[in-house]
């Protein structure tokens, strides 16, 4: 205690931040993943409720305590996006704002579009969903026939004027399938791919995009929650901190979108990802 009359806030790591690859972007290892935030239906994860806003404001407070700087959203999150806008009244500049274009979540049930006019549109709505004049980042939301997106729709072309005009400040696409990440790292400054102890297909797409110095986020690190996927733990180390720390020592200091809806949670990978990348450096 320090004078005595207010309790001293808890000892918190503050996560370092680096380059995110070329796009002048500084970002903490660690982002916060927004899907359960809007939506509860047609995803891997287990049943849950909708956390409230009490919850997600928690979750912010915390991040932004600890350094965390990326928030990872998109149209197809359910209320994710208007619910973030509302939440960072007053402080979206503490924030860097990923979100999406292509697809789709409507009764249920995923659809994609990638024409010129549907990016356009779904950009400046997610604007006006996050209350801002500008995103750190859009990135195509591919589904599984991603090459064709990349090669054959207008989409990443929009994308690319949209950052010179000043919506967007880098273009990104995640992506689904090695092919589709391979053909995305030339074309875009920031890649999303899967990655996790149990999952290295997509590694290949990891060590070309640090190679062109372009900016990488990894998802599915955490199994969708299932910790116990991914391989044999190694003996005297937890799960959480195997499974994340693991992905901290890919090239090009990736940035791992861990998605929570429980403070607990975020605590434990605030500070999983605080001790760095596993196995240490010699
Ligand atoms: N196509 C795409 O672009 C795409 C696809 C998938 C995901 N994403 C993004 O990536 C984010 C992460 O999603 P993901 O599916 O890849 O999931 P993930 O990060 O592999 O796992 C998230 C799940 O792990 C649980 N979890 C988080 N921290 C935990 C901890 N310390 N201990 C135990 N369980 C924990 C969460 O449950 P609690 O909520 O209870 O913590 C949640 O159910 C999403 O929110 C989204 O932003 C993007």
């Amino acid at each position: 205690m320090g004078n005595g009359s207010v309790a001293d806030p808890p000892i918190m790591s503050v996560l370092t931040k680096h380059f995110l690859g070329s796009t002048g972007l500084q970002t903490a290892a660690l982002g916060l993943g927004t899907v359960k935030w809007g939506r509860n239906e047609g995803l891997k994860h287990a049943p849950f409720a909708l956390p409230d806003d009490a919850t997600c404001l928690r979750l912010l407070d915390a991040a932004e305590a600890a350094g965390v700087n990326l928030l990872d959203v998109a149209p197809a999150y359910g209320i994710a996006e208007e619910r973030l806008g509302r939440l960072l009244a007053g402080r979206r500049d503490q924030f860097l704002l990923f979100s999406k274009t292509g697809e789709i979540f409507e009764g249920g049930q995923s659809s994609w579009d990638f024409s010129a006019a549907h990016t356009r549109r779904s950009v400046e709505e997610s604007l006006r969903r996050l209350q801002t004049d500008r995103l750190e980042a859009v990135l195509l939301h591919c589904p599984r026939e991603d090459v064709s997106v990349i090669r054959d729709t207008a989409a990443l072309e929009v994308l690319h004027s949209m950052k010179a005009a000043g919506l967007i400040r880098a273009v990104g696409i995640s992506t689904m399938s090695l092919a589709g990440g391979l053909a995305a790292v030339p074309l875009c400054d920031l890649v999303m791919v899967a990655w996790n102890t149990g999952f290295h297909e997509q590694q290949p797409v990891v060590e070309a995009a640090a190679a062109a110095g372009k900016g990488i986020l990894l998802k599915k690190v955490l199994a969708s929650g299932d910790l116990s996927a991914g391989g044999a733990v190694p003996a005297g180390m937890k799960a959480l901190d195997y499974r994340l720390r693991s992905a901290l020592g890919l090239p090009g200091h990736p940035v791992v979108i861990a998605g929570t809806i429980t403070p607990s949670h975020l605590e434990e990978n605030l500070a999983a990802a605080a001790a760095g990348a596993w196995p240490e450096a010699d």
